[in-house]
């Protein structure tokens, strides 16, 4: 049997040919070719210089081991893992954790640390005995709020229910290798340390120790995640313009927001557990394309807002707005070929038109038909939306789906001149969180 590719994407329907005026032309497409070439020409000069850090990840074989073997050791008699992290510190490990854990193996995962609300903390305290407990603190700055205070917290409630001594065995710190304040204290408490590379940023470190450890604590397997990751990556790198999917990506949110007004990024899966990659995708999109200076320095404002829905739960919530509403959005919708577990439907009322003709349908056959509608009617209603198909859900196609998503931002940023990787408009939150809390040295 031929492989399955790990993901293909359909672009159809975003196209005025299918859809009418709010839908990109062709032409257009056929005329960005020059721009969307230099910029893919970019990213493989970079990912062979190795100047674009995340690009070259799933190449560092030594984090990848030191993240497997430090898993089985430190994970071994525990029962809970607590990842403690913010943004793109956590949102990479929540997606691999919800769309892979698989139910039998792993310690079982809780995300806190991305809101100083402590009723959420309250809540994780009473349901999470530390004592069989892994504190994974995940910060690359090392000084971020909201997972510091709940690590000081967690580490104190730990030493409590351990000892002094005996906690630092249940605490691994995930941080840059030499700098920031949970670096000193991991040095200086004897924690586990994992480093998050200098040259990848917190919303493209999914595939680092950050998202790695909590995935392979989960008792996902993380090598999978790499491969599909690394095949998505080369044909990526090695297909033309026209046939590359990712740059059609791209080109497409490109032309339709700088042409067509289309601000809005809509990413609506129809699978449950790909809800958070969606959440995931938000930041990434968000944070890397909202920029108020382009890389000239010249004010330029731009910025697509993502959109994160839910296929089928969100058909009876936001598809009257994507349908009716004004024709600002692009909608990607993400199709699972064949769902992991399936059911077929009984017939226990056959005289009733109205639920026997789901007799022997299985769930995964009607949740594909309901994507399907969802489409058409957009289709029919001169929507642009397009899909994003993989052949089922597994570390390699999320692997490969997350590089996709990432690939395709980056040359997003790219067609829009603007800085993927900084994120000045956060920094700027963190200092003044810092001077309101009286910090030294931070002032309003
Ligand atoms: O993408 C980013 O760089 C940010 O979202 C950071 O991940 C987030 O602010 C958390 O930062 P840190 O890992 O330094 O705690």
């Amino acid at each position: 049997m031929p492989k399955e590719k790990p993901l293909f994407y359909d672009h159809r329907s975003m196209l005025k040919e299918r859809v009418g005026v709010a839908g990109v032309r062709s032409i257009d497409l056929v005329r960005l070719s020059k721009r969307l070439e230099k910029a893919q020409a970019k990213l493989k000069l970079a990912a062979a210089d190795g100047s674009v850090g995340w690009l070259t990840v799933p190449e560092r074989r030594a984090d990848c081991r030191e993240v497997k073997s430090l898993a089985r050791k430190m994970s071994a008699g525990l029962k809970t893992l607590v990842v403690i992290g913010i943004g793109g510190s956590d949102l990479g490990a929540k997606t691999l954790v919800r769309a892979l854990k698989p139910a039998s193996r792993g310690l079982d995962v809780r995300f806190v640390g991305s809101n100083t609300d402590p009723e959420e903390i309250a809540d994780l305290l009473r349901t999470v005995d530390l004592k069989t407990a892994l504190l994974n603190v995940v910060s690359k700055s090392g000084g971020t709020i909201e997972p510091m205070s709940t690590f000081l917290l967690l580490r104190d409630r730990l030493m409590r229910r351990v000892g002094r001594k005996s906690h630092a065995r249940q605490v691994v710190a995930t941080t840059d290798r030499t700098s920031g304040v949970l670096r000193t204290i991991a040095d200086r408490e004897g924690y586990a340390t994992l480093p998050v590379p200098d040259d990848v940023g917190g919303r493209f470190s999914v595939l680092t120790p950050v998202g790695l450890f909590p995935a392979a604590c989960a008792g996902i397997a993380v090598d999978g995640l790499l491969r599909g990751a690394v095949e998505v990556r080369d044909s990526f790198l090695s297909t033309s313009v026209g046939r590359n999917d990712a740059l059609n990506f791209a080109g497409l949110h490109y032309l339709g927001y700088a042409r067509r007004g289309q601000r809005i990024t809509v990413l609506m899966p129809y699978a449950a557990r790909l809800d958070l990659l969606s959440s995931w995708f938000r930041q990434l999109w968000g944070e890397s394309l909202g920029k108020e200076i382009n890389v000239d320095g010249r004010i330029v404002g731009h910025g697509l807002t993502p959109v994160a829905a839910l296929g089928a739960t969100d058909q009876h919530s936001q598809i009257q707005l994507y349908n009716e509403g004004p024709f600002d959005k692009m909608i990607t919708f993400i199709e699972v070929g064949r769902m992991r577990e399936d059911f077929s439907l009984p017939n226990p009322f056959p005289d009733l038109e109205g639920v026997s003709y789901l007799a022997g349908k299985s769930f995964g056959e009607i949740l594909r038909a309901e994507r399907r509608a969802t489409a058409m009617a957009l289709e029919d209603n001169g929507r642009p939306n397009g899909v994003l198909h993989i052949p089922e859900i597994s570390p390699e196609t999320v692997g490969g789906l997350m590089t996709f998503l990432m690939l395709s931002t980056a040359v997003m940023a790219e067609l829009l001149d603007v800085n993927a990787y900084n994120q000045p408009g956060v920094e700027k939150g963190k200092r003044i969180i810092s001077a309101l809390l009286g910090r030294k040295g931070f002032k309003l």
